[in-house]
């Protein structure tokens, strides 16, 4: 759990914005709902190397360098991701490390740095499994224990071979962008990826764009439930400085958060899909389930679901707690909610005790 830089701020990044950012985290009660990771993304760097070969960030936007934002961002308790890509530059046209690897996983160690979203630009034509295995060794070779997100965009299934390679996660799309469409294109392209994740190796359908403006909150409440019930990484990605007080409450749901952090057995998976709404479930370590249930369609409707088919054993009544509205209902044999366009509801199923 985290921020990232990208989906707000694009190249307009220096080290004030990230200062602010962590000392945001702690302010607004996103540290102690879970996020670490304050993550800048691409276009940190100066467009030349260093004498010795070294990467180093723009002079002008990062005046100070990186090792003491790391230490600023430690200080507050949390950690620094950092960017690169597996090509000879980045998206945006700045230095990256194939073929240096050695030296910049060196770099970035030296820094403090704790995490390396690692990108698939400028590839030249070379196979996805050498060039990232270069560098999850290279990380693994300063000793410094730091977080590898593949970033290569599901071309070539990382999903197989991400934690094979020494992944923590791997993007299994393209970029999502700020609107409902890319929100269910990505989970369309999450059916089926179930069993490809499990602890400390986690598909990544890309940051949250919860806050950033172009999504209804329903919208983005479906987003957040949905990303929690696929374990992907909550990598917040709008300004933590001036987000309102319904942003920050989606974000910091600290009852969506565990379904999340809660490993059961697997990622949530579509358990049905009936024209434009869909259930989605997952297992949870405690016995129940953890269900999403999703309304894609342009009016309100009817979603429900059975304890069977959400793989629950036989009782006669449920516990259904509502992980939005915080409030718990025993149900017999069917569970649901009236949904409205654009949204969903989140639950946590749950066979009451035996009586005897
Ligand atoms: C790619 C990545 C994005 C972002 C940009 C930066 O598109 O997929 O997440 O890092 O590059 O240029």
């Amino acid at each position: 759990m985290g921020w990232n830089s990208w989906n707000r701020f694009a190249c307009d990044i220096d080290e004030r914005l990230i200062r602010e950012t962590a000392d945001a985290m702690v302010r607004s009660g996103m540290r102690n709902a879970g996020y670490r990771y304050v993550n800048i993304d691409d276009c940190w760097m100066a467009k030349d190397r260093d004498a010795q070969g070294r990467l180093q960030p723009d002079a002008k936007r990062f005046p100070h360098g990186i090792k003491a934002l790391a230490d600023y961002v430690h200080s507050r308790g949390l950690r620094l991701g950092i960017y690169s890509s597996a090509g000879t530059y980045t998206c945006q046209h700045y230095p990256a490390s194939l073929d240096h690897e050695a030296i910049d996983a060196r770099t970035f160690a030296a820094w403090g740095v704790d995490y390396l979203k690692y990108d698939n630009c400028y590839d030249q034509g070379r196979p996805a499994i050498p060039r990232y295995t270069a560098m999850a060794n290279a990380l693994r070779a300063t000793g410094r224990p730091i977080v590898f997100s593949i970033c290569e965009w599901g071309r070539n299934m990382p999903w197989v071979w991400g934690s094979v390679v020494g992944g923590q996660l791997w993007r299994t799309t393209g970029d999502i962008e700020d609107d409902w469409r890319s929100v269910m294109a990505i989970l369309d392209r999450q059916a089926g990826l179930t069993y490809f994740s499990g602890p400390g190796e986690w598909n990544d359908p890309d940051m949250l764009e919860v806050g950033n403006g172009g999504m209804t909150d329903a919208e983005y409440r479906a987003h957040f439930s949905l990303w929690a019930l696929l374990n992907a990484p909550l990598i917040a990605g709008n300004d933590l400085r001036s987000m309102s007080d319904s942003t920050r409450a989606i974000l910091t749901n600290r009852e969506v958060i565990a379904v999340d952090q809660d490993w059961g057995g697997r990622q949530g998976r579509r358990v049905r899909r009936d024209g434009s709404t869909e259930v989605w479930a997952k297992p949870m370590s405690g016995g129940g389930a953890a269900v999403v249930l999703l309304n894609r369609g342009d009016s309100a409707a009817d979603i429900s679901v059975t304890p069977r088919e959400l793989g629950l054993a036989a009782q006669q009544r449920y516990q259904a707690r509502d992980l939005w509205r915080h409030i718990t209902a025993l149900v017999g044999d069917s569970v649901g909610a009236t949904v409205p366009p654009h949204g969903s509801a989140m639950l946590l199923v749950r066979a009451t005790r035996r009586q005897r």
